[in-house]
């Protein structure tokens, strides 16, 4: 571990001698008499703490204050002062200092109170870190958007992202509602701000009111304290209400009233709390129908409805499969530290062919699955489950399916196939006859036989 690293900015020598005896047993201590001094120093070398006197000549010490919090990241900063400055110090807590100390300095104290600012910067620059790393994570480059609708759905999210409007997302389970949730949270001037994720069908209906909106202290046998609600926790911040075709209307009624007024009461209470929160809702369910069968408010589902995005399942967008099987390989192997791994032409085109009724969560399970399970680096049909290796049962032609469910004899389900057949490549071949049994790896001779026999005229449509 490196040592942490400490600016001292003060203009006496003596101060900066005495703190640097003081500290450099344990930090790496660097020094400066002037703000533009420490300026010069905090563009090149990263800092965890400033001890900044608030008494300097040129640029005063409040206004370095200022300047070294709007740096990114943003060292914790210890004011230096005197007696008679302790007035001008409360102020500087107010522009983000992290304390002060007055001098003469008790040396304990010091010592202690520069621990504490190293241990804050330290967790202040993990925050940092792990909120740009998520961010990263519903990143443009993370969605997956090879298919025109998808690529439309990425416009809308970059253009409605920075604004505050309520957004309706609709599509089938597993088709990435919260994906695109969480891409207008952390493409928007919020994202520095909590996501709050509630999920409606999750929560049973007579809890859910205080789990939105809170509770005060004996609302309820077992409301022992005052909770906050999540909308509160959301403040500044957006809320992702999932399942929303799952509320009970009179909850429902209490969320219009916040997308109207921007303010809710606490279960029990009687005062109105004021927030600042963007609503997303998701659902898979059709709301239409709910609202035909009462049990979704117009009202509320036109005040959400305000940008509408649906994603269409898997099977309506398959340009999207193979960029998402590429991306999951490469995502899993990163995850679960697997070794690369591919997919063979073989179980690619069986991957393509495939209904995917649970979208894009089904497919990832399929691919982690393989990877988890398979020992090749190409993987191959077997490595795929039975349903997808040998779809023999889904993938059957609707004759042969009338044929099974005994409504035509057999006889008659191949003639009609074979019709069908010969009818194209006699399309395909602009009636030429000869090219269309070569195109059917036949001769010209028995082509003729089979459509005198199932009735097929030689010229085609038009003649
Ligand atoms: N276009 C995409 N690109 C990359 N990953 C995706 C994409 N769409 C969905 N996913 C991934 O698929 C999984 C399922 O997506 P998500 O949870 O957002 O679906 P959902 O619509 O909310 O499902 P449900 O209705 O079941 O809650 C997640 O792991 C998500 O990251
Ligand atoms: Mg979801």
């Amino acid at each position: 571990m490196p040592k942490p690293r400490v600016l001292i900015v003060d203009d006496e020598p003596s101060v900066r001698q005495s703190l640097t005896l003081i500290l450099k047993d344990q930090y790496e201590v660097l020094a400066a008499a002037t703000g533009q001094g420490a300026f010069d120093v905090l563009t090149t070398t990263p800092v965890d703490v400033v001890l900044l006197d608030i008494l300097l000549p040129g640029m005063d010490g409040l206004e370095v204050l200022e300047k070294i919090k709007q740096r990114v990241p943003s060292p914790q900063v210890i004011m230096l002062t005197a007696t008679k400055t302790v007035k001008t110090a409360v102020r500087a807590m107010k522009l983000g200092a992290f304390d002060y100390v007055t001098k003469p300095f008790d040396v304990e104290e010091l010592l202690l109170l520069v621990e504490r600012a190293v241990q804050s910067a330290a967790l202040v620059q993990e925050v940092e870190h792990l909120r740009a790393e998520v961010g990263q994570r519903y990143s443009f480059e993370n969605i997956i958007a090879r298919s025109p609708k998808m690529q439309e759905i990425l416009r809308t999210v970059a253009r409605v992202a920075p604004l505050k409007t309520t957004v309706l997302i609709t599509g089938e389970s597993g088709t990435g509602k919260e994906l695109i949730a969480k891409a207008l949270h952390y493409h928007s001037p919020r994202a520095h701000r909590p996501l709050v994720t509630l999920n409606c069908a999750a929560i049973p209906e007579n809890l859910l009111e205080s789990e939105l909106f809170g509770h005060e202290r004996g609302a309820f046998t077992d409301a022992h304290a005052r909770k906050l609600g999540q909308f509160e926790f959301a403040d500044q911040g957006t809320i992702f209400l999932d399942e929303i075709g799952e509320m009970h209307p009179s909850i429902q009624a209490k969320i219009l009233r916040v997308l109207e007024q921007g303010e809710f009461i606490r279960v029990g209470g009687n005062q109105p709390i004021r927030v600042d929160v963007r609503v997303i809702a998701a659902t898979n369910r059709d709301l239409h129908e709910g609202m035909r069968e009462g049990r979704f408010r117009l009202d509320l589902y036109y005040r959400l409805n305000v940008v509408s995005i649906h994603i269409p399942p898997l099977r309506e967008r398959r340009e999207d499969i193979v960029p998402l099987v590429q991306h999951f390989l490469a995502l899993k192997s990163r995850e679960l530290g697997i070794p690369e791994k591919t997919f063979s032409n073989e179980a690619l085109d069986l991957l393509l062919g495939y209904s995917w009724p649970g979208n894009v969560r089904e497919l990832e399970n399929v691919v982690e699955r393989a990877m988890v399970l398979s020992p090749h680096r190409i993987m191959e049909p077997s490595d795929l489950p039975e349903y997808i290796a040998n779809p023999r049962q889904t993938q059957f032609h609707p004759a042969q399916q009338s044929v099974l469910r005994g409504e035509t004899r057999l006889s008659e389900a191949v003639d009609q196939f074979e019709q069908e057949l010969i009818r194209r490549a006699l399309e395909q071949a602009q009636y030429n006859q000869t090219r269309a049994a070569e195109i059917l790896g036949t001769t010209r001779r028995i082509l003729k036989y089979k459509m005198d026999k199932l009735g097929i005229r030689p010229e085609g449509p038009e003649a």
